[in-house]
């Protein structure tokens, strides 16, 4: 008869001592596995008579019990002071400085397209748009640029492959065939901005063969050049953020308006500092006019009912003179250190920059 005590023992000292999970589940094995100590004891009862095999019996189910018991307890334990010391080791210091971490910057191109869409949405007009792939009838002659018109040759056409006609394709040159492509599908009034992407075949510190345009369109029975006047001389001060900004209208010529003017706002340039809304300097930043009578017809609209302005402007140049950007190529040049400079950051909501109403 095997010292059921000393068994009992042995393996309550063991588990209650074991290190760590690995050593409690060999000694769970050790004594209760398949080929365990106190399992192969267990094997023995069926060859015992009747008497000795419940005494035994007992006896084994007791050391089962009691060892099953000390294993739970140990494992606790040993849980609890893994738990301790990876607390004690994975300690968090919060006081330390925060990592710095790479942030977008919002380009200044997309900036400025945010600014002049708040400022005119809040004049009520609404943001439309068109394909860059024009067809000649909607970039040139529902303008009132037909073939021969020697405002083509100012305009550095990119054509695509075609026969020379109204259907042959051009990468537009303008944000202008949106006008008609809005008048054409829709029924007055209209009062829409559309900004985008034009091309022109041009390259140097002041032009890119791909750069930004935005139109304006307001037409309906009432509209005329107070309106123009009222909703550019506002534009210009709420975006350059300037009170009382000088700004002027200078007679010009487009096949599309008519009469036709060139904005320009008061500048100075002294002592090689550029500012914008002081001095005796003129700068021009945009084009503009009461949309000529032919382009309405052009686009069914009956201009004895009808009547209206345009404007056009490029944002390249509003954002060069608004934030000191120097060259114009440098938009593109996908330069971080650039971005990182002139970028904007995500967190500041596009804004009406100079309000409105001041
Ligand atoms: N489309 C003209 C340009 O690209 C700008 C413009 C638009 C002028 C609308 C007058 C009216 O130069």
């Amino acid at each position: 008869m095997p010292d059921f005590d000393a068994l009992r023992e042995e393996f309550i000292t063991a588990v209650t001592n074991a290190a760590d999970s690995r050593e409690l589940e060999f000694l769970r094995i050790e004594a209760l596995g398949k080929k365990g100590k106190v399992t192969e004891l267990m094997k023995g009862l069926g060859t015992m008579d009747p008497d000795e095999r419940k005494s035994v019996g007992l006896s084994l189910n007791s050391i089962k019990s009691d060892i099953t018991t000390a294993i739970e307890k140990r494992k606790i334990a040993l849980a609890k002071g893994e738990l301790q010391t990876r607390l004690l080791e994975e300690k968090v210091d919060v006081t330390l400085p925060i990592r710095p971490e790479q942030t977008g910057r919002i380009h200044p191109i997309s900036q400025t397209i945010d600014e002049v869409v708040a400022i005119l949405g809040e004049m009520g007009l609404q943001v439309v748009e068109g394909p860059d792939i024009e067809d000649d009838w909607h970039n040139f002659t529902a303008l009132n640029i037909p073939p021969d018109h020697p405002a083509r040759q100012e305009h550095d056409t990119f054509y695509l492959p075609g026969e020379a006609d109204s259907e042959r394709m051009v990468l537009r040159t303008h944000t202008s065939p949106v006008q008609i492509r809005t008048m054409q599908h829709g029924t007055p009034p209209f009062r829409i901005i559309a900004p985008g992407r034009t091309y022109r075949c041009d390259y140097d510190a002041t032009h890119s063969p791909m750069f930004h345009q935005v139109e304006g369109l307001v037409i309906d029975q009432g509209t005329h050049m107070g309106h123009l006047k009222g909703c550019l001389i506002e534009f210009c001060r709420a975006f350059f953020d300037v009170d009382n900004l000088p700004v002027r209208f200078r007679p010009s010529y487009f096949p599309f308006t008519e009469p036709s003017a060139e904005v320009d706002i008061g500048c100075t340039r002294e002592g090689g500092q550029f500012r914008i809304g002081h001095g005796e300097e003129w700068l021009e930043i945009l084009g503009c006019g009461m949309v000529n009578p032919k382009v309405l017809e052009n686009c069914g609209i009956a201009s004895s009912e009808y009547q209206g302005f345009a404007f056009g402007m490029g944002i390249e140049r509003l954002a060069m003179l608004k934030y000191g950007i120097p060259d114009l190529r440098t938009f593109y040049e996908t330069d971080l250190r650039w971005l990182k400079h002139y970028g904007f950051s995500a967190l500041d909501v596009p804004s009406l920059v100079g309000g409105l109403n001041r």
